[in-house]
């Protein structure tokens, strides 16, 4: 089973909703990135558009938290009505490791992010405990910039490990996603696969996120390593 994640960082934030509609048909998770300024250089959006996006539509709402301190605001986006939120693992293994109980405790799923030069071991060590890993493809804090292939070799790294603990955490990738860097990401074991340029950049964002879901179950039906 594979996942298609929008981001909504690449819609037009004046017409959320109507972009959400829009590709709703073609979308197993809706990615909201939060970013706080600090974490990254830049800033987005927080719970108060997951409570509004949570009145909206029934889908699963997948926070993504480039923040430094979400200690602070995982009761805040568990209120909004967040379905998952997952941390970045910079912030320190300790830091992570609580952060996921208190998601758990708050009954959202949990998800662990590494940046493009984290290295694995750094977060190994989680990987038993979480619902979503998500693999950066790119550096957090803008979209539309280009999938970095050094992080393949990493993923595969993860994807035997989850298999190997018999872990069902989904494994994500996130940044510079498209028709023509999907395939080496579902043959490194990668199965939902977060897209903001590729989909809402696009003319019409409903056939391109079907266009990526083709190509993604074309590159896993070809036989991957891990298909
Ligand atoms: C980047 C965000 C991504 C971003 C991906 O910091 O985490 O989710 O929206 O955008 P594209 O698909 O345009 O690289
Ligand atoms: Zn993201």
């Amino acid at each position: 089973m594979i996942r298609i994640c929008p981001s909504i960082l690449s819609a037009d934030f004046a017409n959320l909703a109507a972009a959400v509609d829009l590709v709703t048909p073609q979308t197993d998770w809706l990615h909201v990135d939060v970013m706080d300024g600090h974490f990254v250089p830049n800033i987005t959006i927080g719970a108060p558009v997951v409570k509004s996006l949570r009145a909206h539509t029934k889908l699963p709402l997948d926070c993504h938290l480039m923040i430094t301190d979400p200690e602070k605001y995982l009761p805040d986006f568990a209120r909004a009505g967040a379905d998952s939120c997952s941390v970045h693992v910079e912030l320190g293994p300790q830091y992570t490791r609580e952060r996921i109980a208190q998601a758990r405790d708050l009954g959202m799923a949990v998800g662990i992010v590494a940046n493009p030069d984290t290295d694995f071991e750094q977060y190994a060590s989680l990987l038993g405990e979480v619902d979503v890993v998500l693999l950066m493809t790119v550096f957090p804090g803008f979209g539309g910039q280009k999938f970095i292939p050094e992080v393949l070799n990493k993923m595969r790294q993860t994807r035997a490990e989850l298999d190997f603990l018999g872990s069902g955490a989904v494994l994500q990738v996130d940044g510079g996603i498209d028709l023509t860097t999907a395939g080496a990401a579902v043959e490194a074991g990668a199965r939902a696969f977060v897209a903001g340029n590729a989909i809402f950049g696009q003319s019409d964002p409903l056939a391109a996120a079907k266009a990526l879901r083709n190509c993604i179950e074309s590159a896993l039906n070809s036989g991957g390593a891990y298909a």
